[in-house]
């Protein structure tokens, strides 16, 4: 199944959960709803709504709380970005301004904290423990990953397993949450449950590697954010360890040099983006994405042949090679 095929396919079911993230936000504050509303309509590729729809779908999942809780997940998703493009100082974001820059840090910080209350509100509602459970450990873990990142900002040292164990918090847990909520909403078995959950860790892991190559490959009008901002936030990612591991002494000494200064100039940036180049650190990267979707495509096996798990395995592939 292609990508435009599986939207095609999801159209209706996605067109609920934007009615439910639109219909949600209104507010006695209304700045609420106009910075909610100026990331929420700006765009985004609603890819963890679309895997919590599929992974209730590939269950067998009848009923019509998967909306609500999709809705949720993009509402703790857009949370996370709030705060995120305060913390990185982010200039664009889904192709427009970014909300930091619009409404300022503060609207951005405090709507934030808005949308990840509003999400448990809603969660909540849906008197499930099981669902609770999942939810309060995603977004425990993800706060920890940023922080873990925040931490780690202009160390050279930070090794690949490190990195990876950041990714997984920061990005990969929220969207193997969106995976396992099918599973419940569907009452799925154990061994299905599971396999989604791995699916979606791997699927999330393979996310954030794609998104730290395009960070030094992408063009910034498809991507709808700048690019080379991990090098100038200092933030090390898997593109730049690689070359920290493969690179002559000299070269790796003035890599070292640039992530501990405070200050890059441009010629510093040009340098790094050269030995990214020379060293095929973004294919390294690419290869390690790819790697990740082809386990999270295993993952898949115990299920049934079906229209969903045919989408299920599209969006992954989507993920290996996006652009976007
Ligand atoms: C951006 O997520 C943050 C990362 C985890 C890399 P997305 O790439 O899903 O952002 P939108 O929702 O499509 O804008
Ligand atoms: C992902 O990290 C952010 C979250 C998981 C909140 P990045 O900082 O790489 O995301 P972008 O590149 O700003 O979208
Ligand atoms: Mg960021
Ligand atoms: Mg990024």
């Amino acid at each position: 199944m292609k990508i435009e095929e599986v939207w095609k396919l999801l159209e209706q079911d996605l067109a609920e959960v934007e009615r439910c993230i639109a219909g949600n936000l209104h507010s006695g504050a209304p700045l609420i709803r106009d910075v909610g509303l100026h990331l929420l309509r700006g765009g985004g590729k609603r890819i963890r709504p679309l895997l919590l729809l599929l992974a209730a779908r590939v269950c067998g999942y009848r009923g019509d709380r998967h909306y609500l809780l999709a809705s949720v997940i993009e509402y703790i998703h857009t949370a996370s970005l709030l705060h995120d493009d305060v913390v990185d100082d982010a200039v664009i974001r889904r192709g427009q301004d970014a909300a930091n820059r619009v409404f300022g840090n503060q609207a951005s910080i405090l709507v934030g904290d808005y949308l990840y209350s509003k999400a448990l509100y809603l969660a909540v509602r849906e008197e499930n423990q099981e669902i609770m459970n999942v939810l309060s450990d995603a977004t425990t873990v993800m706060s920890e990953g940023e922080v873990m990142q925040l931490s780690q900002i202009g160390n050279p040292d930070l090794t690949e397993e490190d990195y990876l164990g950041v990714i997984t918090k920061k990005t990969a847990v929220l969207i193997a949450a969106a995976c396992e909520l099918g599973a419940i909403l569907a009452e799925a078995s154990p061994v299905l449950r599971k396999a989604l959950v791995s699916f979606g860790n791997a699927v999330g892991i393979a996310f954030q590697l794609s998104d730290d190559a395009l960070d030094y490959s992408a063009q910034e009008g498809r991507l709808g954010k700048k690019v080379g901002k991990d090098l100038q936030e200092g933030k090390v990612t898997l593109p730049l360890i690689h070359v920290l591991r493969e690179g002559r002494e000299d070269e790796k000494a003035r890599i070292r040099r640039i992530f501990e200064a405070e200050k890059k100039s441009a010629e510093d940036l040009d340098f790094v983006f050269d030995c990214i180049e020379k060293y095929g650190a973004v294919a390294y990267t690419l290869q390690h994405t790819r790697a990740c979707i082809e386990q999270a495509q295993r993952d898949l096996e115990p299920f049934e042949d079906s229209s969903a798990k045919d989408a299920l395995l599209s969006v992954s592939d989507f993920i290996s090679r996006r652009d976007l």
